[in-house]
């Protein structure tokens, strides 16, 4: 996920060296012929208009399977970013008060417009992420389920009642917005994690701040052109880009009141601390290390698909994938079968028709990933399935990482504390289910884990012990639709209130509670005491 400090900046732009991939080209300035042709820039939203930044300091947004550059992002300057917030704080006493249902309305027609321009997100993603088409598209559907849900929000924001509290006394209480929310994206999922925040903050009746990644921010500028065109109106969503200084600007500001963030523990825990001392609300997802528990009498077919599926789909780059899986009664009898299956995914470019797994975010990530790999071995793991040296005819300068798996991996060894986020999966092994459950507690982490089983004793017992936020029975990667919340725990999350589904409702907004009288009272001296509800 994001790494904190993130990308140096201000570096010059590269000569577009070619822009053909497969039949896809790019669209840039409009005259050059594809040997010159000059990255697009991307451009800040603020107050409805797209305008390009003035920021002299420009990072170069890669396509990670050829090294392209695809579009330059700019670091937006403190002017910039002061104005898309003064847009956001003007925008926000009109949205307020305009009624819910003109607010769900606009996701009404969001949600169609993404529908009609689900191809050309998918492929925007799989150019500047690396994903493949089929795996974009998820991306985006993921997301489009959170704004359909957004749909429903006159129910959802609904408030309480309770008549005649008192004599002739009632109570009731408004879920309120809280006026300029800022959200702080990822890059492994350019659209989905976008559209887990602003939908549903704005259909709350808040304005917004949206930071997208600056490895792939090209599907959330696409999100923001469609919520546009869906009737947002100007100033409720604005869209700044940068690195940690931007990201301080927005912990810092008094006018933003809440902050949603994805990404990695060391920038999540420093914008927790830092916003929570401004007094905002926060709620973040971090790191994640989830674990699948696999018991003997587990089905072999299904559960060496979905181990291959969670652990290797998006080059391991979820945080909800399943990087460890603690096989209980030993892990020989299943690391053949497992290595044979691995060994048939197919890496290449995303945008290739039959590929399995593209290539990881950078250099730097596939550095880091084989670091990792190495650091196992040398500490005495068992490389049984080694894919660090994988070349991929036609990108041959992509940042592959094959499928790798390791075996006999214990809980002191690097590779298990730190969340990989690449294609590897770890191997260790339990006596017992006790056992098992043991080392998946042990972990820091709680963002999700899962148990293969056809014995529902072990997945009752699993269910109730296991310290996730997230689980999974027979189901490998339990994200939960946008009706539940996205409940990751222990070091996964800081924060009070999850994503999306009620949580995300309640954390975008505060509850006011009215307690009001309409009779007419008949004189009588003041009483001075506490008001209570026994005497009329
Ligand atoms: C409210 O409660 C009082 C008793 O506390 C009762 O006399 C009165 O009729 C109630 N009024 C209404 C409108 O329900
Ligand atoms: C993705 O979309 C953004 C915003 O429209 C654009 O700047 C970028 O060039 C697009 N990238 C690709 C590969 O289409």
């Amino acid at each position: 996920m994001l790494r904190f400090p993130l990308t140096r900046a201000g570096r010059s732009f590269q000569p577009w060296k070619s822009c053909a991939i497969g039949s896809f080209r790019f669209s840039t300035a409009a005259d050059a012929s594809p040997s010159h042709q000059i990255p697009s820039k991307v451009r800040n939203l603020i107050g409805g208009e797209f305008v390009e930044s003035e920021s002299n300091a420009f990072i170069d947004v890669i396509n990670p399977a050829t090294q392209e550059v695809v579009s330059q992002l700019p670091l937006t300057t403190n002017e910039e970013f002061k104005a898309a917030v003064s847009a956001a704080k003007h925008a926000f006493p009109k949205w307020r008060n305009t009624p819910v249902t003109t607010r769900q309305r606009i996701m009404f027609k969001l949600q169609e417009l993404i529908r009609r321009d689900m191809d050309k997100l998918a492929m925007n993603i799989t150019v500047e992420q690396g994903k493949t088409l089929r795996d974009a598209q998820g991306d985006v559907f993921r997301g489009l389920e959170v704004v359909e849900h957004a749909c429903g929000m006159a129910s959802l924001q609904m408030g309480e009642y309770v008549s005649n509290v008192s004599n002739g006394i009632d109570t009731y209480s408004i879920r309120e917005p809280l006026g300029v929310c800022a959200g702080i994206c990822p890059f492994n999922f350019p659209a989905m994690i976008p559209l887990w925040m602003f939908p549903m903050a704005v259909t709350c009746g808040n304005t917004y701040i949206l930071k997208p990644s600056e490895k792939d921010p090209g599907a959330a500028m696409m999100l923001a052109e469609l919520a546009m065109e869906a009737g947002l109106p100007d100033g409720v969503l604005n869209i700044v880009h940068g690195t940690n200084d931007v990201v301080n600007n927005i912990c810092d500001d008094r006018d933003i009141k809440a902050i949603s963030f994805v990404g990695s523990n060391t920038a999540g825990m420093h914008i927790y601390a830092r916003a929570a001392a401004k007094g905002k609300r926060i709620q973040s997802n971090m790191g994640a290390k989830n674990h699948a528990i696999v018991m003997p009498d587990a089905s072999l077919d299904a559960t060496l698909n979905a181990l291959v599926a969670a652990g290797f789909g998006a080059a391991g780059q979820r945080c909800m994938a399943l990087s460890t899986v603690v096989f209980v009664g030993g892990s020989k009898p299943w690391e053949e079968k497992l290595k044979e299956r691995a060994k048939e995914l197919k890496v290449n470019a995303g945008i290739e028709p039959g590929t399995d797994l593209g290539p990881v975010i950078s250099k730097q990530a596939k550095d880091r990933i084989c670091k990792l790999i190495q650091s196992g071995v040398e500490s005495g793991a068992r490389l049984v399935l080694d894919g660090r040296s994988i070349v991929v005819g036609g990108y041959e300068d992509g940042n592959f990482v094959g499928p790798t798996i390791l075996a006999d991996v214990t809980s002191n060894m690097e590779c298990y504390e730190e969340e990989i986020f690449g294609p590897v999966l770890l191997c260790m092994q339990a006596d017992g289910l006790e056992e098992a459950i043991d080392i998946v507690n042990r972990n820091k982490f709680g963002n999700g884990a899962s148990i293969f089983t056809t014995s529902g004793v072990a997945a009752r017992k699993f269910q109730h012990e296991i310290e996730a936020g997230q689980v999974g029975i027979n189901v490998p990667i339990p994200v939960p639709l946008p009706f539940f919340s996205f409940t990751g725990s222990k070091a996964s999350f800081a924060g009070d209130l999850n994503f999306y589904g009620k949580a995300g409702v309640q954390f975008y907004t505060q509850i006011k509670t009215v307690t009001q009288q309409w009779k007419d009272l008949p004189s009588q001296a003041a009483s001075l005491a506490m008001p209570t509800s026994q005497k009329a």
